[in-house]
């Protein structure tokens, strides 16, 4: 099959290397010319694990090509994919289809034959018939169908998540070529046992919002339990542990911590909500979820403050981890801005270390100093807090940072140290969820 992929960000290109990888003929579009010319010289535009190694070997095959020439990247493609960004609109929180209206409307220019256009990007309900509308006033001459394929991928882990899908979704108006399209597209992962559902159109679309905000009312659900164990001296890990092994239930999803960040669920669950009520359906739930979640970030700040005696002025914060998670230089709503902003206006100093994300958070919080490595971070610094669990801060050697602080405070706000590890490395020790051994 001959795919063009519209947007090289993290969906689309991701994507684009592993249909490449399974051999499918890929061109991948971008209008950003520099972004272009740096994936081809073999420097990506996001960290992610695996990334630089599946396009170089693809490019190198032939099987993946890079353009900015739109009209070109879509001549003779089977199916033309658009993924490219659908950030919340500023002031109102619904997702701005500007990028996939304009995709919409250069694609169809520019067809040589009927196609089949995807949409990749996460769109709400509805954008399919606004693309399908755009499309055919641009060329009714053609016979173009629009089918919904969301994607689910965890950044940090996209390429594992796009060859071994939990599932495939792709929703259509019941256009038998289309259908077959998508069906040759997939068949490698579907000969993998990958269940290929086929929905309708607004359906899919769907499916995705209600997966995202399903996953974000788990989060905050074990989060607010966290709250409650603090209160009444219970060990939130236990309790997750406890109704994970439920199978109706599921243990994943359930780790408490400062509250979830990133590309999609804050963004994902804005729009649902807008969608809910725009539509007179209101998704209560989930409009709780946003606030709950919005609230607990900058409640963080303040359980630190608390660890450090409720006097933080003129004292230092080593912060480890910046990102709104592991494997990622994403910054993207990370709980470490509300934390930042909540500890500089209790008038501490923040240092800050991070494995990839120091670039980007340096840009957005320009008042926090950063250190070379989690040693340096502590030195001298009245607490220590983990914010985000990278892999390399597990096995950090606590004593060596206890010893090296002016107090030894240690807020781990992912639960990843053993609290008799803590204490026996002379830390004064406060977690998420587990009043019962925080001192
Ligand atoms: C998510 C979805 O998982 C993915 O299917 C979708 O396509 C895009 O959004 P991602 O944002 O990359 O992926 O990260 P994910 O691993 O899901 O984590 C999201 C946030 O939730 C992070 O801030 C993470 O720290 C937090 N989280 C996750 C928790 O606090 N507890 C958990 O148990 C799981």
């Amino acid at each position: 099959m001959k795919i063009t992929m519209i947007g090289t960000g993290y969906v689309g290109l991701v994507s684009g290397a592993c249909f490449a990888d399974f051999g499918h003929d890929v061109v991948c579009v971008d209008k950003d010319a520099g972004k272009i010319a740096a994936i081809e010289a073999g420097r990506m535009p996001i960290y992610e694990p695996g990334l630089d190694q599946l396009v170089a070997s693809n490019a190198a095959a032939g099987r993946l090509t890079f353009t900015t020439d739109l009209a070109a990247g879509v001549q003779g493609a089977d199916a033309i994919f658009i993924a490219v960004g659908t950030p919340s609109r500023r002031g109102d929180g619904h997702a701005d289809l500007r990028y996939v209206h304009a995709a919409a409307r250069e694609i169809a220019g520019a067809l040589d034959g009927p196609a089949v256009i995807v949409t990749k990007s996460t769109v709400p309900v509805g954008t399919g018939d606004d693309v399908e509308r755009i499309a055919r006033e641009a060329r009714p001459d053609l016979d173009i169908a629009v089918v919904s394929n969301p994607e689910f991928l965890r950044e940090g882990a996209a390429i594992g998540d796009f060859k071994r899908p939990d599932r495939i979704v792709v929703g259509t108006t019941g256009d038998e070529r289309a259908i077959q399209v998508m069906r040759q597209i997939y068949r490698p992962l579907y000969l993998n046992q990958a269940p290929l559902l086929f929905t309708g159109r607004r359906t899919a679309e769907l499916i995705k919002y209600a997966a995202n905000a399903f996953l974000a009312t788990k989060i905050t659900f074990i989060n607010e339990m966290a709250d409650l164990c603090e209160a009444v001296g219970a060990q939130v890990q236990d309790v997750a542990r406890g109704i994970g092994l439920d199978n109706r239930i599921g243990s994943k999803f359930l780790h408490a911590g400062p509250g979830y960040g990133g590309s999609c669920f804050p963004k994902d669950t804005l729009a649902l909500v807008k969608t809910g009520q725009d539509h007179e359906a209101p998704i209560r739930i989930v409009e709780t979820v946003v606030q709950v979640n919005d609230l607990r970030k900058r409640a963080m700040g303040r359980k630190i403050v608390k660890a450090m005696g409720g006097e933080a002025r003129g004292k230092t914060v080593a912060l480890l981890g910046l990102t709104f998670k592991p494997n990622t230089d994403d910054m993207r709503d990370a709980p470490s801005i509300a934390i930042v902003q909540a500890l500089e206006d209790a008038g501490a100093k923040v240092v800050a270390y991070d494995p990839e994300g120091m670039e980007a958070a340096a840009a957005l919080m320009p008042g926090i100093a950063m250190a070379n490595d989690p040693y340096s971070a502590a030195r001298g610094a009245d607490a220590l807090v983990l914010v985000t669990e990278w892999d390399a801060f597990r096995a950090l050697d606590l004593k060596r940072l206890a010893a090296s602080m002016n107090a030894p405070v240690l807020v781990d706000l992912r639960n990843i140290y053993p609290a008799a590890d803590a204490r026996a490395a002379g830390f004064s020790l406060t977690r998420i969820g587990d009043r019962a051994i925080a001192s």
